[in-house]
């Protein structure tokens, strides 16, 4: 595929104040004179703030790093996960076409992509919202067929769960990543044949997807207002509470010409997260001794229950009627989950299951096809 500019290009490009500070603090990785190493993290930053490498993007990159222009061009062309269009505001899909995954439907996946989102790769959907390419393995095959969407795997999808999670996505919902049958990981699909000593006491959810949510990782795009994880963690604390910003080089970006951020003065990256909201009316036991189960709530899994039967909700009518600021409540003080009733749309789900309705999550945990 030839990979040249986009042809309609922005005026200018800038890193957000957030974005800068931890430009910079990848670029103090190198030795003097070998700041050009750090071209593809700062590229891919960029790309994480716009969507797409625009031409003043991969050129203010190059400006930063004391690079000409057409090497910082030639990385943003070579490699494959640089994107030189634009793509959708809410989601780029990249679907593995790959050997594996092509046998377990990944043509399936391609034909949604070619009739929810654009009938060609690389072209955006008529409301913006999505774009798609089929790309090589993805080092998932076995959890055939896969996407990758944002910074997260979704794996063993079915071209029917695929169709409904974009429009899930489009909603403004974010669909908790890893696999969509219900395994936990890569196991036998019946169930661990082997080390099953292990299964007690897991968390909710694999490694990888386990990490994705308690951080609170969405397919949305590092806009500079959150904390970027590699700064919270030279800091040396969890998820970015009270971070000290890091020093910028703001002398150096300043020999860089018509860089508007170098002007900027540097104030502080990351606000601290406030405790925020009400709390909600909590029952010192269930009502007739009968709890609701709470896992039918898609992102509830057996630890988040018992966390939320331990604050008092036991429930779905009592999370039906949580209001914003009784959400924001809860989601702070859902120690080591924080952020999970607004990500995974609790109340809604709620809502549903108090009104005597069954979300589809809902049937398939009561028909056991989700937890043991
Ligand atoms: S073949 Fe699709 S992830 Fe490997």
């Amino acid at each position: 595929m030839l990979r040249r500019l986009y042809p309609d290009q922005p005026e200018s490009f800038a890193f957000t104040q957030s974005n800068l500070a931890w430009a910079e603090a990848q670029i103090t990785k190198y030795p003097e004179g070998r700041e050009a190493s750090a071209v593809i993290p700062l590229l891919w930053r960029a790309q994480e703030q716009e969507g797409w490498l625009t031409r003043p993007a991969i050129e203010h990159v190059a400006d930063m790093l004391g690079m000409p222009y057409m090497r910082a061009l030639e990385v943003a062309s070579f490699y494959f996960m640089f994107q030189l269009q634009p793509v959708g505001n809410v989601a780029h899909i990249q679907v593995c076409g790959t050997t594996t995954c092509m046998i377990c439907g990944a043509e399936d996946l391609i034909a949604v992509c070619r009739e929810k989102i654009a009938s060609k790769p690389h072209q955006l959907s008529e409301d913006g919202k999505f774009s798609w390419e089929e790309v090589e393995c993805l080092g998932a095959c076995a959890n055939a067929p896969m996407a990758q969407i944002g910074k997260d795997y979704y794996e063993d999808l079915t071209a029917g769960g695929f169709a409904a999670m974009l429009e899930d996505m489009a909603a403004g919902n974010v669909p908790v990543s890893g696999p969509q049958n219900g395994r936990y990981a890569a196991e036998p699909s019946g169930g661990l044949t082997s080390l099953k000593e292990y299964e007690g006491g897991k968390a909710d959810y694999n490694g990888s997807v386990q990490r994705a949510v308690d951080v609170g990782d969405t397919i949305k795009r590092i806009d500079g207002t959150e904390v970027p994880l590699n700064v919270s963690f030279q800091a040396g604390v969890n998820h970015g509470r009270d971070i000290e910003p890091p020093v910028l080089k703001t002398q150096k970006l300043q020999k860089s010409a018509n860089n508007p951020a170098a002007s900027k003065p540097a104030g502080p990256q990351v606000a601290a997260i406030e405790d925020a909201g009400a709390m909600p009316e909590a029952l010192d036991g269930p009502r007739g001794g009968q709890a609701d189960d709470l896992k039918q709530i898609k992102g509830i899994g057996p630890k988040l229950e018992t966390l939320c039967n331990s604050l008092g909700f036991y429930h779905f009518d009592q999370i039906a009627a949580w209001t914003e600021q009784e959400a924001a409540w809860v989601d702070q003080n859902l120690t080591g989950f924080k952020g999970r009733v607004t990500r995974d749309g609790w109340v809604s789900q709620a809502k549903t299951l108090a009104s005597g309705a069954e979300t589809e999550f809902a049937s398939r945990v009561k028909s056991g096809d989700v937890y043991d």
